[in-house]
């Protein structure tokens, strides 16, 4: 399932991002790329450490525990701290598959990275280019969104970031370890969800086919859950 999940930050929330991330020490991309990956990155990233990028990264995860759609959709496990990345002068990503496994910075765990979320940072109207063009079964997808709007996508999935041409395209980037390890079950899990979600709007709470099927989804959740 592609996704995209609008407000995730407020018009504000962004201003402030991009006044700390103006400020703050980018570096070449490429030097944490795998070697393969190498060849086709050309961007800027933050370092792990740099303190800003770990205080806004901070300030992102608790949006996004404040975000039921995000929850019912990536069903997460664990997310890995959020980076941040910049492209322009020509700068992009060519067509690669995000590493299966990552070691989560400062611990001695690792994470499996079911889904792949890039939130934007820069207007669509502020560059050229830059698009997120993501395969999945129904084709190439070409995703470029509003500042604050983010993006979740099966990890498994080939993506790339095309040239910015003009301009410059600043975004967070993260990946998901979801309780739920298959898309599939993963996404049948979001619909049900939300269709729950509407008819408890409409016929309450505690209508009996309400409590039902919310106990369906609840069941379906413990059995397709990994252990
Ligand atoms: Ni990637």
């Amino acid at each position: 399932m592609l996704l995209t999940l609008a407000n995730i930050l407020s018009a504000d929330e962004v201003r402030q991002f991009r006044r700390h991330l103006d400020a703050a020490a980018w570096q070449d991309g490429a030097a944490t790329a795998g070697s393969v990956a190498r060849h086709v990155k050309h961007n800027q990233q933050l370092d792990a450490q740099d303190a800003t990028g770990v205080q806004l990264g901070e300030h992102l995860l608790r949006r996004l525990g404040q975000t039921p759609q995000f929850i019912s959709a990536a069903l997460p496990r664990r997310i890995y701290p959020p980076k941040f990345n910049r492209y322009a002068g020509g700068g992009q990503y060519g067509a690669h598959v995000d590493a299966a496994i990552m070691q989560l910075p400062g611990s001695g765990q690792s994470l499996r990275t079911d889904l792949s979320a890039t939130l934007f940072l820069t207007e669509p109207e502020e560059y050229e280019g830059g698009e997120l063009e993501i395969e999945d079964a129904y084709g190439v997808q070409a995703v470029k969104l509003a500042a604050g709007d983010m993006v979740l996508y099966p990890a498994t999935s080939l993506h790339r970031v095309t040239p910015v041409t003009a301009g410059a395209r600043v975004a967070a980037f993260f990946w998901i370890e979801s309780l739920v390890e298959d898309d599939r079950a993963r996404t049948l899990l979001y619909d049900l969800d939300q269709t729950v979600q509407e008819l408890t709007a409409g016929l309450g709470a505690q209508d009996a086919r309400v409590l039902k099927l919310s106990g369906i989804y609840h069941n379906l959740v413990r059995r397709w859950a990994a252990t």
